[in-house]
Protein backbone atom coordinates (compact mmCIF):
# COMPACT_ATOMS: atom_id res chain seq x y z
CA UNK A 1 0.00 0.00 0.00
CA UNK A 2 1.47 3.22 -1.23
CA UNK A 3 -0.09 6.16 1.10
CA UNK A 4 1.81 9.76 1.80
CA UNK A 5 1.42 10.52 4.93
CA UNK A 6 -0.81 13.49 4.09
CA UNK A 7 -2.88 10.97 2.06
CA UNK A 8 -3.18 8.52 5.45
CA UNK A 9 -4.05 11.22 7.70
CA UNK A 10 -6.76 13.21 5.07
CA UNK A 11 -8.01 9.15 4.67
CA UNK A 12 -8.41 8.63 8.21
CA UNK A 13 -9.77 12.31 9.87
CA UNK A 14 -6.96 11.74 12.25
CA UNK A 15 -5.43 15.38 13.17
CA UNK A 16 -1.34 16.42 11.77
CA UNK A 17 0.18 16.12 15.10
CA UNK A 18 3.34 14.81 15.45
CA UNK A 19 3.12 11.14 16.62
CA UNK A 20 5.65 8.53 16.25
CA UNK A 21 4.51 6.00 13.09
CA UNK A 22 4.84 3.28 15.35
CA UNK A 23 1.85 4.95 17.31
CA UNK A 24 -0.18 5.48 14.08
CA UNK A 25 -0.53 2.03 13.36
CA UNK A 26 -2.05 1.54 17.01
CA UNK A 27 -4.37 4.60 16.66
CA UNK A 28 -5.70 3.50 13.35
CA UNK A 29 -6.07 -0.32 13.81
CA UNK A 30 -7.78 -0.80 16.56
CA UNK A 31 -9.37 -3.72 15.67
CA UNK A 32 -7.66 -7.00 13.36
CA UNK A 33 -7.43 -6.79 10.11
CA UNK A 34 -10.97 -7.54 8.83
CA UNK A 35 -11.71 -9.15 5.52
CA UNK A 36 -14.44 -6.43 3.36
CA UNK A 37 -15.87 -6.88 0.19
CA UNK A 38 -17.22 -4.36 -1.60
CA UNK A 39 -20.42 -4.05 -4.50
CA UNK A 40 -19.21 -1.78 -6.12
CA UNK A 41 -16.40 0.75 -4.49
CA UNK A 42 -14.84 2.50 -7.18
CA UNK A 43 -17.28 4.96 -8.41
CA UNK A 44 -17.68 8.28 -5.51
CA UNK A 45 -18.35 7.50 -2.11
CA UNK A 46 -16.56 3.57 -2.30
CA UNK A 47 -13.48 5.07 -2.91
CA UNK A 48 -13.44 6.96 0.44
CA UNK A 49 -14.22 3.70 1.93
CA UNK A 50 -12.26 1.54 0.58
CA UNK A 51 -9.21 4.17 1.05
CA UNK A 52 -10.14 4.45 4.50
CA UNK A 53 -10.77 0.41 5.00
CA UNK A 54 -6.79 0.02 3.81
CA UNK A 55 -5.86 2.56 5.92
CA UNK A 56 -6.90 0.64 8.72
CA UNK A 57 -5.10 -2.58 7.91
CA UNK A 58 -8.03 -4.27 6.10
CA UNK A 59 -8.21 -7.21 3.43
CA UNK A 60 -10.49 -5.14 0.38
CA UNK A 61 -11.87 -7.23 -1.76
CA UNK A 62 -13.95 -5.74 -4.59
CA UNK A 63 -16.40 -6.81 -6.69
CA UNK A 64 -17.94 -4.79 -9.61
CA UNK A 65 -17.90 -5.23 -13.76
CA UNK A 66 -14.68 -3.40 -14.14
CA UNK A 67 -15.81 -0.55 -15.73
CA UNK A 68 -15.40 2.53 -13.71
CA UNK A 69 -12.21 3.12 -12.46
CA UNK A 70 -10.65 0.06 -12.72
CA UNK A 71 -7.25 0.88 -12.21
CA UNK A 72 -8.10 2.31 -8.88
CA UNK A 73 -6.91 0.43 -5.94
CA UNK A 74 -4.61 -2.05 -7.31
CA UNK A 75 -3.45 -3.13 -3.75
CA UNK A 76 -7.43 -4.41 -3.44
CA UNK A 77 -8.41 -8.29 -4.40
CA UNK A 78 -10.23 -7.12 -7.40
CA UNK A 79 -13.16 -10.27 -8.40
CA UNK A 80 -14.98 -8.89 -12.02
CA UNK A 81 -18.85 -9.77 -11.96
CA UNK A 82 -22.35 -8.24 -12.45
CA UNK A 83 -24.51 -7.75 -9.52
CA UNK A 84 -27.37 -8.09 -11.60
CA UNK A 85 -27.46 -12.06 -12.10
CA UNK A 86 -23.35 -12.48 -12.23
CA UNK A 87 -22.31 -13.31 -8.71
CA UNK A 88 -20.55 -16.52 -9.59
CA UNK A 89 -17.51 -15.56 -8.22
CA UNK A 90 -18.52 -14.73 -4.87
CA UNK A 91 -19.51 -18.58 -3.91
CA UNK A 92 -17.83 -20.57 -1.62
CA UNK A 93 -15.89 -17.63 -0.34
CA UNK A 94 -15.98 -15.63 3.11
CA UNK A 95 -16.30 -12.08 4.26
CA UNK A 96 -16.07 -10.49 7.96
CA UNK A 97 -18.45 -7.52 6.49
CA UNK A 98 -20.01 -6.78 2.65
CA UNK A 99 -20.44 -3.10 1.95
CA UNK A 100 -23.32 -2.97 -0.45
CA UNK A 101 -23.06 1.11 -1.94
CA UNK A 102 -24.63 -0.27 -5.41
CA UNK A 103 -27.81 -1.78 -4.57
CA UNK A 104 -30.59 0.11 -6.36
CA UNK A 105 -32.86 -2.69 -7.55
CA UNK A 106 -34.52 -4.79 -5.10
CA UNK A 107 -34.13 -7.86 -7.34
CA UNK A 108 -30.22 -7.63 -6.87
CA UNK A 109 -29.79 -6.73 -3.26
CA UNK A 110 -32.13 -9.70 -2.19
CA UNK A 111 -29.56 -11.85 -5.15
CA UNK A 112 -26.63 -10.58 -3.32
CA UNK A 113 -27.86 -10.58 0.50
CA UNK A 114 -29.41 -14.15 0.31
CA UNK A 115 -26.07 -15.81 -1.43
CA UNK A 116 -23.99 -13.82 1.26
CA UNK A 117 -25.75 -14.61 4.30
CA UNK A 118 -24.05 -17.75 5.20
CA UNK A 119 -20.54 -16.31 4.37
CA UNK A 120 -20.65 -12.76 5.55
CA UNK A 121 -20.78 -11.26 9.01
CA UNK A 122 -22.23 -8.20 8.14
CA UNK A 123 -24.08 -6.39 5.68
CA UNK A 124 -23.70 -2.79 5.59
CA UNK A 125 -26.23 -1.02 2.67
CA UNK A 126 -26.03 2.81 1.45
CA UNK A 127 -29.51 3.39 1.53
CA UNK A 128 -30.80 7.31 0.60
CA UNK A 129 -32.79 9.61 2.52
CA UNK A 130 -35.24 9.61 -0.08
CA UNK A 131 -36.76 6.83 1.45
CA UNK A 132 -38.89 8.47 3.23
CA UNK A 133 -42.75 9.12 1.84
CA UNK A 134 -42.71 12.82 2.88
CA UNK A 135 -40.85 15.99 4.29
CA UNK A 136 -43.28 17.95 5.22
CA UNK A 137 -41.93 17.21 8.70
CA UNK A 138 -39.25 18.64 10.41
CA UNK A 139 -36.89 16.42 12.36
CA UNK A 140 -37.70 13.19 10.38
CA UNK A 141 -36.15 10.28 12.43
CA UNK A 142 -35.69 6.79 11.25
CA UNK A 143 -38.74 5.61 12.32
CA UNK A 144 -41.12 7.39 9.93
CA UNK A 145 -43.10 6.22 7.37
CA UNK A 146 -41.08 5.21 3.71
CA UNK A 147 -41.79 5.81 0.28
CA UNK A 148 -44.05 2.43 -0.83
CA UNK A 149 -44.03 1.08 -4.59
CA UNK A 150 -46.80 1.27 -6.45
CA UNK A 151 -45.96 -0.32 -9.62
CA UNK A 152 -44.74 -3.87 -8.41
CA UNK A 153 -43.51 -4.77 -11.96
CA UNK A 154 -41.23 -2.09 -12.49
CA UNK A 155 -37.48 -1.94 -12.18
CA UNK A 156 -37.19 1.73 -13.21
CA UNK A 157 -34.89 3.00 -10.53
CA UNK A 158 -34.60 6.30 -11.87
CA UNK A 159 -38.67 6.69 -11.17
CA UNK A 160 -38.41 4.65 -7.75
CA UNK A 161 -35.28 5.08 -6.40
CA UNK A 162 -36.94 6.11 -2.52
CA UNK A 163 -39.20 2.95 -2.64
CA UNK A 164 -36.82 0.96 -3.95
CA UNK A 165 -34.09 1.46 -1.78
CA UNK A 166 -36.71 0.97 0.99
CA UNK A 167 -37.38 -2.84 -0.25
CA UNK A 168 -33.60 -3.10 -0.18
CA UNK A 169 -33.34 -2.39 3.22
CA UNK A 170 -36.43 -5.01 4.09
CA UNK A 171 -34.53 -7.65 2.10
CA UNK A 172 -31.12 -6.76 4.08
CA UNK A 173 -32.65 -7.03 7.76
CA UNK A 174 -34.28 -10.08 6.89
CA UNK A 175 -31.39 -12.00 6.27
CA UNK A 176 -29.14 -10.16 8.71
CA UNK A 177 -31.85 -8.95 11.21
CA UNK A 178 -29.08 -8.26 13.81
CA UNK A 179 -25.77 -8.10 11.40
CA UNK A 180 -27.13 -5.18 9.06
CA UNK A 181 -26.34 -1.49 9.34
CA UNK A 182 -27.88 0.65 6.79
CA UNK A 183 -27.17 4.36 6.29
CA UNK A 184 -29.51 6.55 5.15
CA UNK A 185 -27.08 9.51 3.48
CA UNK A 186 -28.58 13.38 2.77
CA UNK A 187 -26.66 14.85 0.38
CA UNK A 188 -22.68 13.45 0.23
CA UNK A 189 -20.15 15.76 -0.88
CA UNK A 190 -16.83 14.87 -1.46
CA UNK A 191 -13.67 14.43 -3.65
CA UNK A 192 -14.40 12.64 -6.89
CA UNK A 193 -17.56 13.26 -7.02
CA UNK A 194 -18.26 12.21 -10.54
CA UNK A 195 -21.65 14.45 -10.93
CA UNK A 196 -19.62 17.81 -10.11
CA UNK A 197 -22.67 18.64 -7.60
CA UNK A 198 -19.90 18.64 -4.82
CA UNK A 199 -17.46 20.83 -6.67
CA UNK A 200 -20.29 23.66 -7.30
CA UNK A 201 -19.98 25.54 -4.56
CA UNK A 202 -16.43 25.21 -3.96
CA UNK A 203 -15.22 25.84 -6.92
CA UNK A 204 -17.60 28.64 -7.93
CA UNK A 205 -16.56 30.44 -4.52
CA UNK A 206 -12.94 29.84 -5.28
CA UNK A 207 -13.50 31.78 -8.77
CA UNK A 208 -14.32 34.66 -6.83
CA UNK A 209 -16.53 38.13 -7.76
CA UNK A 210 -20.18 38.21 -7.36
CA UNK A 211 -21.88 35.07 -6.10
CA UNK A 212 -25.31 33.76 -6.93
CA UNK A 213 -26.87 32.93 -3.26
CA UNK A 214 -29.95 31.17 -3.29
CA UNK A 215 -32.99 32.11 -0.94
CA UNK A 216 -32.98 32.73 1.96
CA UNK A 217 -29.12 33.22 4.36
CA UNK A 218 -30.89 31.58 7.01
CA UNK A 219 -32.47 28.49 5.56
CA UNK A 220 -31.01 25.45 6.38
CA UNK A 221 -29.12 22.82 4.45
CA UNK A 222 -27.75 19.45 5.18
CA UNK A 223 -24.94 17.65 3.86
CA UNK A 224 -22.64 14.49 4.95
CA UNK A 225 -18.94 14.45 3.90
CA UNK A 226 -17.94 11.45 1.92
CA UNK A 227 -14.70 10.91 4.46
CA UNK A 228 -17.35 11.59 7.43
CA UNK A 229 -19.55 8.51 5.60
CA UNK A 230 -16.70 6.08 5.09
CA UNK A 231 -15.60 6.68 8.73
CA UNK A 232 -18.58 5.31 10.41
CA UNK A 233 -19.15 2.53 7.80
CA UNK A 234 -16.00 1.09 8.87
CA UNK A 235 -16.65 2.05 12.69
CA UNK A 236 -19.94 -0.05 12.51
CA UNK A 237 -17.98 -2.45 10.85
CA UNK A 238 -15.34 -2.86 13.52
CA UNK A 239 -17.58 -2.42 16.36
CA UNK A 240 -20.24 -4.21 15.43
CA UNK A 241 -22.89 -1.47 14.96
CA UNK A 242 -26.57 -2.73 14.01
CA UNK A 243 -29.56 -0.87 12.72
CA UNK A 244 -30.55 1.96 10.38
CA UNK A 245 -29.65 5.65 10.74
CA UNK A 246 -29.97 8.53 9.08
CA UNK A 247 -26.67 9.83 7.56
CA UNK A 248 -27.03 13.83 7.73
CA UNK A 249 -25.06 16.28 9.04
CA UNK A 250 -26.22 16.98 13.20
CA UNK A 251 -30.10 18.75 12.68
CA UNK A 252 -30.47 22.65 12.62
CA UNK A 253 -26.38 22.40 12.27
CA UNK A 254 -26.08 24.47 8.92
CA UNK A 255 -27.66 27.48 7.44
CA UNK A 256 -26.84 28.26 3.94
CA UNK A 257 -25.11 31.74 5.47
CA UNK A 258 -22.87 29.12 7.22
CA UNK A 259 -22.49 26.78 4.07
CA UNK A 260 -21.33 29.46 1.79
CA UNK A 261 -19.45 31.67 4.18
CA UNK A 262 -17.72 28.45 5.76
CA UNK A 263 -16.74 27.36 2.57
CA UNK A 264 -15.39 30.86 1.21
CA UNK A 265 -12.91 30.81 4.75
CA UNK A 266 -10.61 28.25 2.72
CA UNK A 267 -10.19 30.22 -0.02
CA UNK A 268 -8.33 33.37 -0.91
CA UNK A 269 -10.96 34.63 -3.69
CA UNK A 270 -12.69 38.34 -3.20
CA UNK A 271 -16.07 37.04 -2.94
CA UNK A 272 -19.29 38.89 -2.54
CA UNK A 273 -22.76 37.15 -2.41
CA UNK A 274 -26.13 38.21 -3.61
CA UNK A 275 -28.80 36.64 -1.68
CA UNK A 276 -31.58 36.22 -4.56
CA UNK A 277 -35.62 35.23 -3.62
CA UNK A 278 -36.38 32.11 -4.42
CA UNK A 279 -39.79 32.79 -5.69
CA UNK A 280 -37.93 35.33 -7.96
CA UNK A 281 -35.76 32.65 -8.91
CA UNK A 282 -38.77 30.08 -9.66
CA UNK A 283 -40.05 32.57 -11.74
CA UNK A 284 -37.09 32.85 -14.31
CA UNK A 285 -36.60 28.86 -14.09
CA UNK A 286 -33.36 28.54 -12.06
CA UNK A 287 -33.54 25.00 -10.87
CA UNK A 288 -32.68 23.74 -7.47
CA UNK A 289 -30.49 20.93 -7.59
CA UNK A 290 -29.21 21.46 -11.66
CA UNK A 291 -28.73 24.97 -11.64
CA UNK A 292 -28.11 25.08 -7.78
CA UNK A 293 -26.57 22.08 -6.52
CA UNK A 294 -27.28 20.65 -3.01
CA UNK A 295 -29.87 23.69 -2.84
CA UNK A 296 -33.76 22.72 -2.29
CA UNK A 297 -35.83 25.64 -1.38
CA UNK A 298 -37.81 24.76 2.11
CA UNK A 299 -40.80 24.84 -0.04
CA UNK A 300 -43.80 25.44 2.72
CA UNK A 301 -41.64 28.85 3.17
CA UNK A 302 -42.72 30.05 -0.53
CA UNK A 303 -45.58 30.86 -1.58
CA UNK A 304 -45.41 30.75 -5.39
CA UNK A 305 -42.96 28.05 -5.94
CA UNK A 306 -44.72 24.79 -7.91
CA UNK A 307 -41.55 23.86 -9.67
CA UNK A 308 -39.67 23.04 -6.39
CA UNK A 309 -42.29 19.97 -5.46
CA UNK A 310 -40.48 17.36 -4.48
CA UNK A 311 -38.82 19.83 -1.54
CA UNK A 312 -41.07 19.98 1.84
CA UNK A 313 -39.60 22.42 4.52
CA UNK A 314 -38.31 18.90 6.70
CA UNK A 315 -35.84 17.98 3.63
CA UNK A 316 -32.88 19.53 4.79
CA UNK A 317 -33.60 19.35 8.27
CA UNK A 318 -33.53 15.27 8.86
CA UNK A 319 -32.57 13.91 12.49
CA UNK A 320 -29.26 12.95 12.52
CA UNK A 321 -29.49 11.78 15.96
CA UNK A 322 -29.32 8.37 16.28
CA UNK A 323 -25.65 7.85 14.44
CA UNK A 324 -24.54 10.60 16.67
CA UNK A 325 -25.27 9.00 19.49
CA UNK A 326 -23.49 5.67 17.61
CA UNK A 327 -20.68 7.20 16.81
CA UNK A 328 -21.09 9.18 13.66
CA UNK A 329 -18.70 12.56 14.25
CA UNK A 330 -18.29 15.17 11.59
CA UNK A 331 -14.80 16.76 10.70
CA UNK A 332 -14.91 21.16 9.73
CA UNK A 333 -16.83 21.74 6.75
CA UNK A 334 -13.08 23.72 6.15
CA UNK A 335 -11.61 20.46 5.72
CA UNK A 336 -14.17 19.05 3.48
CA UNK A 337 -14.46 22.55 0.84
CA UNK A 338 -10.71 21.99 0.88
CA UNK A 339 -10.12 18.82 -0.11
CA UNK A 340 -12.79 19.18 -2.90
CA UNK A 341 -10.72 22.05 -4.60
CA UNK A 342 -7.73 20.75 -3.75
CA UNK A 343 -8.74 17.46 -5.86
CA UNK A 344 -10.91 19.82 -9.05
CA UNK A 345 -7.57 21.47 -9.17
CA UNK A 346 -5.37 18.41 -9.65
CA UNK A 347 -7.98 17.12 -12.34
CA UNK A 348 -6.38 16.37 -16.08
CA UNK A 349 -7.88 19.54 -18.38
CA UNK A 350 -8.66 18.01 -21.75
CA UNK A 351 -8.25 19.90 -24.96
CA UNK A 352 -11.94 20.53 -24.60
CA UNK A 353 -12.34 21.50 -21.39
CA UNK A 354 -14.40 20.00 -18.79
CA UNK A 355 -17.95 19.68 -19.64
CA UNK A 356 -20.13 20.51 -16.39
CA UNK A 357 -22.90 18.50 -15.73
CA UNK A 358 -24.35 20.50 -13.20
CA UNK A 359 -24.55 24.46 -11.89
CA UNK A 360 -24.74 27.45 -13.37
CA UNK A 361 -22.66 28.15 -16.29
CA UNK A 362 -20.74 31.51 -15.60
CA UNK A 363 -22.47 33.38 -18.28
CA UNK A 364 -26.11 32.46 -16.99
CA UNK A 365 -25.07 33.29 -13.48
CA UNK A 366 -24.28 36.85 -14.58
CA UNK A 367 -27.30 36.95 -16.63
CA UNK A 368 -29.62 36.33 -13.69
CA UNK A 369 -27.61 38.91 -11.39
CA UNK A 370 -28.23 41.57 -13.77
CA UNK A 371 -31.97 40.86 -13.93
CA UNK A 372 -32.06 40.82 -10.35
CA UNK A 373 -30.30 44.70 -9.96
CA UNK A 374 -32.81 45.58 -12.63
CA UNK A 375 -36.03 44.11 -10.42
CA UNK A 376 -34.38 45.53 -6.92
CA UNK A 377 -33.38 48.85 -8.52
CA UNK A 378 -29.84 48.17 -7.61
N1 LIG B 1 -24.46 11.05 -4.02
C1 LIG B 1 -25.35 11.31 -3.07
O1 LIG B 1 -25.56 12.45 -2.67
C2 LIG B 1 -26.10 10.14 -2.44
C3 LIG B 1 -27.06 10.42 -1.48
C4 LIG B 1 -27.71 9.35 -0.85
C5 LIG B 1 -27.38 8.05 -1.18
N2 LIG B 1 -26.46 7.80 -2.13
C6 LIG B 1 -26.14 6.40 -2.43
O2 LIG B 1 -24.73 6.25 -2.56
C7 LIG B 1 -24.47 5.19 -3.49
C8 LIG B 1 -23.71 5.74 -4.69
O3 LIG B 1 -22.42 5.56 -4.49
P1 LIG B 1 -21.34 5.50 -5.66
O4 LIG B 1 -21.95 5.30 -7.00
O5 LIG B 1 -20.45 6.63 -5.42
O6 LIG B 1 -20.73 4.10 -5.20
P2 LIG B 1 -19.37 3.45 -5.62
O7 LIG B 1 -19.32 2.12 -4.98
O8 LIG B 1 -18.24 4.37 -5.39
O9 LIG B 1 -19.52 3.31 -7.20
C9 LIG B 1 -20.48 2.44 -7.79
C10 LIG B 1 -19.82 1.07 -8.01
O10 LIG B 1 -20.77 0.11 -8.38
C11 LIG B 1 -20.22 -0.70 -9.41
N3 LIG B 1 -21.34 -1.25 -10.15
C12 LIG B 1 -22.30 -0.58 -10.82
N4 LIG B 1 -23.19 -1.44 -11.39
C13 LIG B 1 -22.75 -2.69 -11.06
C14 LIG B 1 -23.24 -3.99 -11.33
N5 LIG B 1 -24.34 -4.20 -12.08
N6 LIG B 1 -22.56 -5.05 -10.84
C15 LIG B 1 -21.45 -4.87 -10.08
N7 LIG B 1 -20.95 -3.64 -9.77
C16 LIG B 1 -21.59 -2.56 -10.27
C17 LIG B 1 -19.35 0.25 -10.19
O11 LIG B 1 -18.32 -0.40 -10.89
P3 LIG B 1 -18.51 -0.94 -12.40
O12 LIG B 1 -19.16 0.14 -13.18
O13 LIG B 1 -17.11 -1.22 -12.83
O14 LIG B 1 -19.34 -2.17 -12.29
C18 LIG B 1 -18.74 1.07 -9.05
O15 LIG B 1 -17.63 0.38 -8.50
C19 LIG B 1 -25.80 4.69 -3.98
O16 LIG B 1 -26.20 3.58 -3.22
C20 LIG B 1 -26.70 5.89 -3.74
O17 LIG B 1 -28.06 5.51 -3.60
C21 LIG B 1 -25.82 8.81 -2.78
Amino acid sequence: MSLTRRELLAATGVAALPVPSSLWRRALAPSAPLRILFIGGTGFIGPHMVRQALARGHKVTLFNRGRTNPGLFPEAEKLVGDRDGGLGVLKGRSWDAVIDTSGYIPRTVRDSAQLLAKSVQRYVFISTGDVYASFSKVGIDEDEPLDVLTDPNTEDASKHYGAFKAICERTVREFYPDRHTILRPGWIIGANDYNDISSYWPMRIDRGGEVLAPGNPADPTQIIDAHDLARFVLKSIEEGITGTFNAVGPEGRLTWAEFLYGIRAVTSADVRFTWIDADWLAARKVMPWTDLPIWWPPRDDYQQAPMFEPGGKGFAQVDGRRAVKAGMVFRPLADTARDIITEYKARPKTPEGRRQIFGLAPEREKEILRAWHQHIGG
